[in-house]
């Protein structure tokens, strides 16, 4: 399983450098950063790094995704599968995808859509563990199903689950089988440390002296 940090945030993906396999951003993620997204994308490479359409005409969503993937080579294009007044995708992602720009299909809140984003062959799909939660809904069933619906008709696209709340979301995604689980910094950190780890080494410090 591979760890993607959801940031924009340099010192933190410095910080986890490590650990992470690649990073994944979004519009409300990059609003908080003033970047040179070029820049950005070339100091992370050769990790993956997702940078989102900004638009919901599928046209002009076709021409984002042309000047995002022209960055760097290691820019994956976040498409939504569906834009704000329902218009589906899959369109976008199976040409894009054609002309060999990888794709993250992205908002994804159900089975039926990882279906729908698998047929179209799109490299990544990212499950929103925490807003489907947020619904009332399961989020480990629909990666669980999705997981294994993959695996089944052997399909090669990656699960990436992402709106990581908490730990126990991060754990909860682990074992329903996510490929990929992309966390923010600070849910990391709290993965990272546990109080009675540090009363140990402050015990073994104590006695070494
Ligand atoms: C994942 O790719 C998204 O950037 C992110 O995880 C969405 O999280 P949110 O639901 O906390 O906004």
């Amino acid at each position: 399983m591979k760890i993607f940090l959801d940031t924009a945030d340099m010192n933190e993906i410095v910080k986890w450098s490590s650990i992470i396999d690649g990073v994944t951003t979004n519009p409300t993620i990059l609003k908080k950063q003033h970047l040179d997204l070029k820049k950005f994308a070339d100091t992370l490479f050769p990790m993956p790094v997702s940078l989102e359409v900004t638009t919901d005409d599928l046209s002009e969503m076709l021409q984002q995704a042309q000047y995002i993937s022209d960055l760097s080579p290691n820019v994956v294009v976040k498409i939504p599968v569906e834009n704000q007044y329902g218009q589906p995708t899959y369109t976008v992602i199976k040409q894009l995808e054609r002309s060999g720009i990888r794709v993250n299909a992205t908002a994804v809140m159900s089975f039926g859509q990882v279906m729908l984003a698998a047929k179209v062959g799109a490299t990544y799909i990212s499950i929103f563990a925490g807003r489907i939660g947020d619904e009332g809904g399961f989020p480990e069933a629909v990666i669980s199903q999705s997981v294994e619906w993959l695996r089944r008709w052997e399909y090669r696209n990656q699960i990436i689950v992402g709106s990581i709340r908490s730990v126990g979301d991060v754990l909860r995604a682990a074992t329903a089988g996510a490929h990929i689980i992309t966390i923010p910094p600070d849910i990391l950190a709290k993965m990272a440390d546990h109080k009675y780890t540090r009363e140990t080494v402050r015990q073994f410090i104590e006695d070494s002296k």
